[in-house]
């Protein structure tokens, strides 16, 4: 709830600017503590604003909002809104982190509302999810249903199983705003565009005009959901960043063809391509991706960033990279053979290492090329910090960090059992076998001696070299320790806190976050 402590410090401020102007004759239903709870339980369709009053976008959706409250009242759909000012613990259930947030709700269910902030834009939204989720297709009205989209679904069930009927109507519900999902109980129907009850066909805009799916039972919300998550993903589309997260979130592995947009042999390649990714269909999704527009990513997938065209495929999941650089004369071919590999486990995900250092200070350099030999070194408690060269708690911590590994290095006993050691975590990639997430710098981590031991326990105390010390002393299995000679060096540095930066610095976020 960081989100919330910012903002109530921002409405404290800015209080005195805002003497919220009294609403007359609204619209717009208020809600408090008191009413909030049967309200939402009750209304069918509403939509609840969640807003502050000193936020400069809530003030411009003022006026837009009442007016839409006003169109929709003919429809019976609700519009409702909090203060969050004023409700801080309705806000903060309700996830609230930035202003306004709106939020459709049904009978107590809330999903996000994905719509305009224009009156006839709310409206039309709204008045759009008033329509059932699942409508009748018949013969008559099918064509005119198949054009609503560029991928459409048509379910296919018997009007009185109501297990399918269920499953459908809740997937239905769940893809509301991004699915039109229609039904039909006529067997002649499904007959003729060759589905057997029940089952689904998908009616789409790319690849192959229609797709088929046959339930292995009654339809199933799982089913359904694989089916469409799956189906509606061209089969080779340029990513960018409008449907980047749809394909991160389908959990398979992503195959890029990166490839200059001049390109004269761009279109040829992508058709035979189209052709590849329909084999891995299932397996691997495949797009085409601008390559001088997005070199970065290229670099971040380990590629030479420099010379297209080139592929590359990304566990969506583990992150891991697998790059190929050299594509030959038959480009299709060798992606077919990279995929097979893929496919079968036979590819080894590309590291990226810098290079081996010599060892010069008390803190030990390691490189993702060495870092089995000193990170999971049995014999030692190894205390590892992952650091970036540009972050400023990275920088701040290093004359501690330096200061500790001296400690260990010149105690006998200690130097023995305690590694001191840390790692550029932009230049190096962490091997597979290391089950480290990093989401920011520093990270430190400790792993325990013992054989086989490749736990990572992660720091979170403050960054003292008295805590550190600490830190090692119990959570590793030697339990070694050393003396600080000078208490009064540690005091000067006790004021860093536990702060990390994000593990993407600045300038590369812009370029990271438009994929
Ligand atoms: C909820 O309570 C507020 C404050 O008393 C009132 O202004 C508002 O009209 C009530 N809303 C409902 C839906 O009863």
């Amino acid at each position: 709830m960081r989100g919330f402590a910012a903002w109530a410090l921002a409405a404290l401020t800015a209080a005195c600017v805002c003497s919220a102007t009294e609403e007359t004759a609204s619209n717009v239903v208020k809600l408090t503590k008191e009413n909030y709870s049967q309200f939402v339980a009750e209304e069918p369709l509403a939509l609840v604003e969640f807003y502050a009053p000193w936020c400069g976008h809530c003030q411009a959706l003022a006026p837009q909002y009442e007016e839409a409250a006003k169109e929709l009242a003919k429809s019976e759909v609700k519009l409702a809104k909090v203060d969050c000012t004023a409700e801080e613990s309705l806000c903060n259930d309700n996830d609230v982190t930035g202003f306004p947030t709106l939020k459709v709700f049904r009978f107590g269910h809330s999903t996000p509302y994905n719509g305009p902030r224009k009156a006839d834009g709310i409206v039309s939204y709204m008045n759009k999810q008033k329509l059932p989720a699942v409508s009748p297709v018949t013969w008559e009205n099918l064509e005119e249903f198949k054009a609503k989209d560029k991928f459409v679904l048509v379910a296919f069930c018997e009007e009185l199983d109501e297990a399918s009927n269920k499953e459908l109507k809740e997937f239905a519900e769940a893809n509301r705003d991004a699915l039109v999902v229609g039904v039909s109980h006529s067997e002649a129907l499904a007959k003729e565009l060759g589905v057997k009850v029940p089952g689904a066909v998908a009616f789409r805009s790319f690849d192959e005009p229609k797709v088929v799916m046959q339930a292995s039972g009654a339809l199933s919300q799982t089913e359904l959901q694989q089916f469409y998550d799956l189906e509606s993903l061209p089969l080779l589309d340029e990513v960018s960043a409008d449907n980047f997260m749809k394909y991160a979130m389908s959990g398979l592995p992503l195959a890029y063809y990166f490839v200059d947009p001049e390109s004269p042999t761009r279109e040829a390649e992508i058709q035979k391509l189209t052709e590849v990714a329909k084999a891995f269909r299932g397996k691997v999704n495949m797009v085409s991706i601008d390559a001088v527009k997005f070199s970065s990513h290229a670099k971040a997938l380990n590629l030479p960033g420099d010379s297209w065209p080139a592929f590359a495929v990304q566990n969506m999941e583990s992150g891991a990279k697998y790059p190929l650089s050299d594509l030959g004369q038959d480009l299709a071919g060798s992606v077919h053979a990279f995929l097979t590999k893929f496919a079968e486990g036979g590819l080894q995900p590309s590291l990226k290492s810098g290079a081996i250092p010599e060892q010069t200070s008390p803190v030990i350099s390691v490189v993702t090329d060495e870092f089995d030999k000193w990170v999971f070194d049995d014999a030692k408690d190894v205390l590892l910090e992952l650091y970036a060269p540009w972050c400023g708690h990275c920088k701040r911590l290093a004359p501690t960090y330096e200061k500790l590994a001296e400690l260990y290095r010149d105690d006998a006993d200690a130097a023995k059992l305690v590694t001191i050691a840390k790692m550029d975590g932009t230049e190096n990639d962490i091997p597979p076998n290391a089950d480290i997430v990093l989401t920011g710098f520093p990270t430190i981590l400790l792993k325990p001696a013992g054989s086989g031991a490749r736990e990572f326990v992660k720091y979170e105390g403050d960054r003292t070299i008295e805590s550190l010390i600490d830190f090692v002393a119990t959570k590793g299995t030697h339990k070694a320790s050393v003396t600080l000679a000078a208490p009064q060096e540690a005091a000067a540095t006790t004021s860093e806190h536990a702060a990390t930066e994000t593990a993407t610095p600045s300038a590369e976020a812009t370029e990271h976050d438009e994929l």
